[in-house]
């Protein structure tokens, strides 16, 4: 499974790439705005030079399908390693299948976006998107079952031997990596916030603390009795004292 970082925070996006756990990244234009990024190519760019070959998500920003297309492969054409993100649907719930399979066809790359059932990302997956992406906060905000969307998804694209994955997004708690990971997700993209909090754990933070005071504390005594500590034993350095989340 893959983990892409839902964000356009450059450091933020550095620093989960350091860690070596990022396989792309999403943006859609509530999360660019968010991070101050205006001028849509070069904030992509910019993010898209980050991620060398890595996929990084650009949404259109348009209600209307022509423009839509026109949109995506200027989009596409500005680094490559840009996947268009075309809504399943207009605000006027007009299909973009139309749009997304003309993208495909010229080679184009495309994320099948704000999808909320599993009808629409049969759909998508049908007119050739490469990512099929479930927004599972806003699904469960309406009441449905997130995980059971995502698992028939995943099941149905594997029984049939489509090629296009699912992201999971929309994640509103840490737990919903999780619920997304085990119900089949290819992909799970998440905000910043909830990395952070997937590899904090106030036990661990304590553990860690205990087993280098104890550490220390058998340096010291191996010190004390003129026997070799090592070369970075013996610190008289004092363990932290555990901080609570
Ligand atoms: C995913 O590609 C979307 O950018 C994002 O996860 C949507 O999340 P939201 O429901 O918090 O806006």
């Amino acid at each position: 499974m893959q983990i892409f970082a839902d964000t356009a925070d450059l450091k933020e996006l550095q620093t989960w790439l350091d860690y070596g756990v990022i396989d792309g990244v999403t943006t859609n234009p509530s999360i660019l705005l968010a991070s101050g990024v205006y001028e849509l190519r070069q904030g992509a760019v910019e993010i898209a030079k980050l991620l060398g070959e890595k996929p990084l998500s650009v949404e259109v920003v348009t209600d209307d399908r022509a423009e839509m297309v026109k949109q995506g492969v200027e989009m596409a054409s500005w680094a490559p390693n840009i996947v268009i993100k075309i809504p399943i649907i207009t605000t006027q719930g007009e299909p973009c299948l139309g749009v997304m399979a003309k993208l495909v066809g010229s080679g184009v790359k495309v994320n099948a976006t704000a999808c909320m059932s599993f009808n629409q990302a049969m759909l998508a997956a049908k007119a050739g998107a490469t990512y099929v992406s479930l927004f599972a906060g806003r699904m469960s905000d309406e009441g449905a079952d997130s995980s059971e969307v995502v698992r028939n998804t995943a099941n149905w694209l594997k029984t049939w031997g489509m090629s296009s994955k699912v992201i999971v997004g929309s994640i509103r708690e840490t737990i919903n990596v999780q619920e997304a990971a085990l119900a089949g997700a290819h992909v799970v993209t998440v905000p910043p916030k909830f990395l952070r909090q997937m590899i904090d754990h106030k036990y661990s933070r304590f553990t860690v603390a205990q087993f280098l005071a104890d550490g220390q504390s058998a340096a010291e005594r191996m010190g004390a009795l003129g026997l070799s500590v090592g070369r970075n034993g013996g610190s008289a350095k004092k363990a932290p004292s555990v901080r609570a989340k």
